[in-house]
């Protein structure tokens, strides 16, 4: 195990009416004057949006509101947001929505002490200063309830990056797994193949010895794997809802790469992919991470492709290892399958003409690809190849 500093401040408020602690845990952060960020209407419509508003009257906390962010959130949105922030005078940013409100308000929180563009934030800027903010999260998938994590799009650079830092964890989430109650079947199995996949980059790992970690990780797969299908055939079965909730929260905020190395390579390749056709994040990561999963089988020194096949995708054991792993890597294809994920990025409207693209736009490391894989660009070209 190598050596690490776990630190995570985020509180969590978990379960059915948590909401009625909102106005209290804004005050404990010392904001009065909140941006509200949204998607679409459809937390106007829902209701969600005006108990917010009133909760946030109650407490005589001020607000402006901001909607309108999309799915896979652009750089016009978190340049918009600053605007608001700066000519209001706010002090706080309340995120209601999915992963994709969050983070385009944690650039905000950031962008807000830099200056020029907040574009450079995703080129290497680095965060010094940033707004509190926090979140009343309505999807599992992304984490981005606990982590520093931001990942947005810019359309005139026809890129899609990622920036992280502390400075930008949500100081309080909110997580009441009624909120995700609504939440369309495909996009629930997409955020189930998202969790899974912050699971797989983070057990797979060029690092030994991190049984502990390794085991909690695959508890997180084996609930998803469990919950996934219950809550795609009923969208308001609430101990589903709230498994993947938890699962989507505890995959990515830190506690299952501690002492280890992650690869993220796999991540990189479906950024590439959503900058160039807008594909469901957790949709594009079911295709690509079994093929991935074929490319580096054989980089794997710890039997962690053994053991998952066996502890968690239930492969009978057998001397032939390999076999075993590969009977594994297809029980996870299946598995993304059955819940309605597709099987191939062609199905998305990808095809062969885009693979230049897509090679060049997910080569964004200084030198190979993903600590654990290692993948030069002939490698990251063979698993798109297999994907499209
Ligand atoms: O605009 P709204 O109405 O919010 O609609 C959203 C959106 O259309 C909808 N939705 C959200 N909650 C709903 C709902 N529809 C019905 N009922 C509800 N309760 O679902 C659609 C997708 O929302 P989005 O926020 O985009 O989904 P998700 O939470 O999966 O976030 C995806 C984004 O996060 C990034 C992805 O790349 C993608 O841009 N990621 C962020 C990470 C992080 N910050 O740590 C890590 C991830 O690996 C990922 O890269
Ligand atoms: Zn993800």
């Amino acid at each position: 195990m190598e050596n690490f500093i776990f630190f995570n401040d985020t509180t969590i408020l978990f379960g059915k009416g948590q909401i009625k602690n909102l106005g209290n845990e804004i005050s404990k952060q010392q904001g009065s004057r909140v941006l509200l960020t949204y998607g679409s209407d459809r937390v106007k419509k829902n209701g969600l949006l005006t108990e917010v508003e009133s909760l946030l009257k109650e407490a005589g906390l001020e607000f402006i509101e901001y909607g309108g962010i999309v799915a896979n959130p652009r750089i016009s949105s978190v340049r918009e947001g600053i605007e608001l922030i700066r000519k209001h005078n706010l002090d706080f940013i309340l995120a209601v929505g999915g992963g994709s409100v969050l983070d385009a308000s944690k650039a905000m929180a950031a962008g807000f002490y830099i200056e020029g563009d907040p574009w450079q934030l995703f080129k290497g800027t680095e965060v010094k200063k940033a707004l509190p903010l926090a979140s009343v999260l309505t999807l599992a998938a992304t984490g981005s309830e606990m982590n520093g994590n931001a990942v947005v799009s810019n359309p005139e650079t026809g890129e899609k990056l990622g920036m992280g830092s502390s400075l930008v964890r949500p100081r309080f989430s909110i997580l009441d797994p009624e909120y995700t109650f609504s939440v369309p079947a495909y996009q629930t199995a997409a955020g189930a193949a998202d969790i899974m996949s912050h699971v797989f980059e983070q057990y797979f790992s060029p690092s030994a010895h991190t049984e502990l970690q390794d085991r909690i990780s695959e508890a997180i797969i084996l609930t998803v794997k469990e919950w996934a299908p219950v809550a795609v055939e009923d969208g308001t079965n609430y101990e589903a809802r709230a498994n993947l909730l938890w699962a989507s929260t505890l995959a990515l905020n830190g506690l299952i790469s501690t002492g280890k190395r992650g690869d993220w390579a796999t991540h990189s390749m479906e950024h590439a992919v959503s900058a160039v056709n807008d594909m469901t994040h957790g949709a594009g990561l079911a295709v690509l991470f079994p093929n991935w999963m074929m490319e580096v089988l054989d980089k794997d020194q710890n039997d962690r492709f053994y053991n998952m096949a066996v502890r968690v995708w239930d492969v009978e054991l057998h001397e032939d290892k390999k076999a075993v792993a590969i009977e594994g890597i297809k029980r996870i294809r299946e598995f993304f399958n059955s819940l309605g994920l597709p099987a191939k990025l062609s199905e998305n409207g990808i095809d062969e003409k885009d693979l230049p693209t897509l090679v060049e736009k997910s080569m964004t490391w200084n030198g190979p690809l993903g600590s654990f894989g290692q993948l030069d660009e002939d490698q990251v070209k063979r698993i798109f190849t297999a994907s499209i």
